[in-house]
């Protein structure tokens, strides 16, 4: 029988076997080890597995099954609760103090769509035909489905590995969850455009590594995802409570606020003029998705700041302000890459002037001052589509039937 010093001293030797004596040693060891995982495994008699299964249970009617629970801090109150470091019980989703968490959840889960719904029958036509699309567009559909194809796995990383197990509100969360399946839709989305259109997956797939200005954003993204991920990353202290505010300043405000509006202006741009108007209705879609995301980062931002003030410091004013710029800076830069020349009625100076109409927005919406004094929009029209209620498509090719729990019947 081995105890944990036989264990120890089986690694050690298993690092750097000094002798041959040593080596016998060791396989001896390895050897019992698994003499005794198989003693183990073997299966007990039918009704010995039925009484350990009983027996096992009876732990619960203890003292220390009771513990395990008490431990979760009892019934929870309103005020217990809070958007970080909360220590109130997160498995009790009510009573609800972030109505605006909930109330997106319900619209998010209102607005349920599949990938497979939208007809891509024109969009093949054209991709395969020789003269439907210039080089331009062929580039900017490419480049496009290659940027958003990976980003939105970037974001589900950075939800379910780095900013779920953080935020410590059970209301928040749920949406969380829901915002995490939307975005496994995404990636769908483009997959399911990718394989329609019969594009070549491998150069698609790695153009956040291969292509400068999609590989940019990739991994300005990715920087913040590492610095909370780890297993070993708490929040409590004032530098680790940043970390994370920054980290939803990078994924909602520039990511999924600055990083996106290029590609999708460029694509719903090409859908108005009744071109991939399957592709595109796909990216209205997920842009209606991406608004609500958007939205619900800048309330959590927003709340984080008023529960915490001392976290909203000048130095962290500076630092949020420095990283919505850098965002919008390489999203030009993603711009002028994507459109050599004139466009589809756009050019990358339009596009400039949009993203630092965009950026100024995305200052203002958590608290700081407009950059880019007078910027306009360009695009009035993507205003438009991001309010559009989800009974009607932006081209209005057709009605969506929305299927609901409340469309089912057991007859
Ligand atoms: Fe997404
Ligand atoms: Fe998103």
């Amino acid at each position: 029988m081995l105890n944990w010093d036989d264990y120890k001293k089986s690694e050690e030797k298993q690092v750097a076997p000094s002798t041959v004596q040593e080596e016998i040693v060791q396989e001896q060891i390895v050897q019992e080890t698994k003499e005794e995982t198989i003693e183990e495994h073997i299966p007990a008699e039918p009704g010995e597995r039925a009484k350990k299964a009983k027996e096992s249970l009876e732990m619960l009617d203890t003292k220390e099954g009771e513990e395990e629970l008490e431990g979760l801090a009892g019934r929870v109150q309103v005020d217990d609760k809070a958007m970080i470091n909360c220590r109130a019980d997160l498995n009790q989703l009510v009573p609800f103090k972030y109505d605006w968490a909930w109330q997106k959840y319900l619209d998010g889960s209102a607005n349920h769509w599949m990938p497979q719904e939208v007809n891509m029958t024109a969009d093949i036509a054209l991709w395969k035909s020789n003269d439907g699309l210039t080089e331009d567009e062929r580039m900017i559909i490419m480049r496009n489905l290659g940027f958003f194809s990976t980003a939105d796995s970037l974001v589900a990383n950075n939800l379910v590995l780095a900013i779920y197990r953080l935020i410590t509100n059970p209301e928040c969360r749920q949406y969380i969850l829901r915002q995490s399946f939307e975005e496994a839709i995404h990636t769908h989305a483009y997959q399911y455009c990718i394989e329609s259109l019969g594009m070549d997956e491998g150069e698609i797939f790695n153009m956040y590594r291969e292509i400068p200005s999609v590989a940019k954003k990739a991994s300005w993204g990715l920087k913040y995802t590492k610095e909370i991920s780890t297993p070993g990353f708490v929040t409590g202290t004032d530098e680790t409570d940043k970390l994370l505010l920054k980290n939803l300043i990078a994924f909602y405000c520039v990511l999924e606020g600055i990083f996106f509006y290029c590609g999708f202006t460029q694509i719903l741009s090409m859908g108005r003029r009744n071109k991939m108007t399957g592709t595109a209705e796909q990216f209205q879609y997920i842009l209606r998705d991406e608004s609500m995301h958007l939205n619900f980062g800048i309330d959590m931002i927003n709340q984080i700041k008023i529960e915490n003030p001392h976290l909203w410091d000048e130095q962290m004013r500076q630092e949020a302000a420095q990283m919505i710029l850098e965002g919008a800076e390489l999203e030009i830069q993603y711009a002028r890459d994507t459109m050599p020349r004139g466009i589809l009625g756009m050019n990358a100076g339009m596009m400039e002037e949009y993203l630092q109409f965009i950026a100024n927005r995305r200052l203002v919406q958590i608290g700081l001052e407009e950059e880019f004094e007078g910027a306009t929009n360009p695009f009035p029209w993507m205003s438009e589509i991001m309010d559009l209620r989800k009974e009607k498509n932006f081209f209005e090719t057709r009605v969506i039937e929305y299927q609901t729990g409340g469309a089912l019947t057991w007859d």
